[in-house]
């Protein structure tokens, strides 16, 4: 008999629903939330509330594409865990009363494991045990996946994750949110030899960008004589405005490929440390060209097997959530209704 699952995510600022039959994704839908664009960054509150208006027209749609009536529906799956919870709220109880009203499992999913499994979506898979570089808005994480169920982090940010320290560069550059697909695109007509931003010195497989992010601050401020605070090198308002439009394409190029340098040191110490071959990139910003590019080429010098979900599956989705969950379908991993939502999420 076949399994076809109903996948919710609303963890943060996009709702989205996906169906899954037997591990082939049928239908990926997603609404993202233009509502926080003005405010420079998600606000809690309006993402619920956007979530309320989007989920039945979302869960609609991804039941309509896959041609899928509600009576063929195995379970249906859930962000649990980690988000904002007033939006992972909207999802859980929603995904709730379908269980119910249905007869079917719940299933609860790690959305930052989901992340990891998006791997699984494509024929070409990696084969287990695999490490995946996770780099999102919230996290920046070496995961070693050792089946789709059993993930152990070996190292994550101590302070900023990757995708903060792309929006909050762009943010620093007069850049809308989120600025990370902006400095990408700029980057792609720069130089990134042109400016040095320095490398933090962090023990073991752990990440740091709010150094890099106080650096770029002062670079700024100082219309490029100095990544360090010295008043005398401190230029006018205009001054800075001026030194960002005339080299933007340039602090952005030189700013991503520090990013990548950071993220690609510590990926090739795991993957040094584990001796595992198979790689894998996940989260919104794997969707980056220099990182891609990057990864591929050290994945090339190193001899590894690469894996990049395609792009609607590297930011945030519904796609991953269904694989996730027919993982846990198969191993009858299901979870009970007074389960909560929770903002933090242990592995
Ligand atoms: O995984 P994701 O969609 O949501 C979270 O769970 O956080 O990641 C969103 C992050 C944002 O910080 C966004 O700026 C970044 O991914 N991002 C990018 C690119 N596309 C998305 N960063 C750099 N280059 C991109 N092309
Ligand atoms: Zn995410």
């Amino acid at each position: 008999m076949s399994v076809t699952i109903l996948a919710i995510e609303s963890s943060c600022d996009e709702t989205a629903a996906s169906v899954c039959r037997d591990g082939v994704i049928l239908s990926n839908v997603i609404a993202s939330q233009q509502i926080h664009e003005k405010y420079g960054g998600v606000v809690p509150e309006l993402a619920s509330r956007a979530h309320m208006e989007n989920i039945v027209p979302v869960v609609e749609e991804a039941m309509k594409i896959a041609g899928c009536n509600v009576n063929e529906l195995s379970a249906v799956a859930f962000t649990q865990a980690p988000g904002l919870i007033g939006s992972l709220l909207v999802g859980a109880q929603f995904a709730k009363s379908m269980a119910v009203s249905l007869g079917i499992p719940l299933i609860a999913v790690h959305h930052m494991q989901a992340h990891v499994v998006a791997n699984l979506i494509p024929e070409n898979k990696p084969d287990s045990p695999f490490l995946c570089l996770t780099v999102s808005g919230g996290h920046t994480q070496i995961v070693l996946c050792e089946s789709p169920l059993r993930m152990k982090v070996l190292g994550e940010t101590i302070d900023d994750a990757a995708g903060e320290a792309f929006d909050k560069t762009a943010k620093l550059l007069g850049l809308p949110y989120p600025g990370g697909p902006l400095i990408d695109k700029h980057a792609a007509n720069g130089d990134g030899t042109r400016f040095h931003f320095p490398e933090p010195k962090i023990p073991g497989l752990d990440f740091s960008f709010s150094g890099l992010k106080t650096s770029i601050l002062y670079f700024l401020r100082n219309a490029g004589k100095s990544l360090l605070y010295k008043e005398e090198f401190l230029a006018s308002e205009e001054e800075k405005q001026l030194f960002i439009k005339d080299n933007l394409n340039d602090i952005c190029a030189s700013v991503q490929s520090r990013i990548v340098s950071i993220l690609l040191r510590k990926l090739e110490q795991a993957a040094e440390q584990t001796g595992i071959k198979d790689i894998c990139l996940a989260g919104g910003v794997s969707a980056n060209k220099g990182l891609r590019i990057s990864f591929q080429a050290l994945g090339e010098k190193k001899g590894w097997r690469t894996f990049i979900p395609a792009f609607e599956y590297c930011t945030d989705n519904a796609a991953m959530i269904a694989i996730a969950a027919y993982h846990k379908f198969l191993e009858k991993d299901f979870a009970s209704m007074d389960i909560v939502p929770s903002a933090r999420a242990s592995w």
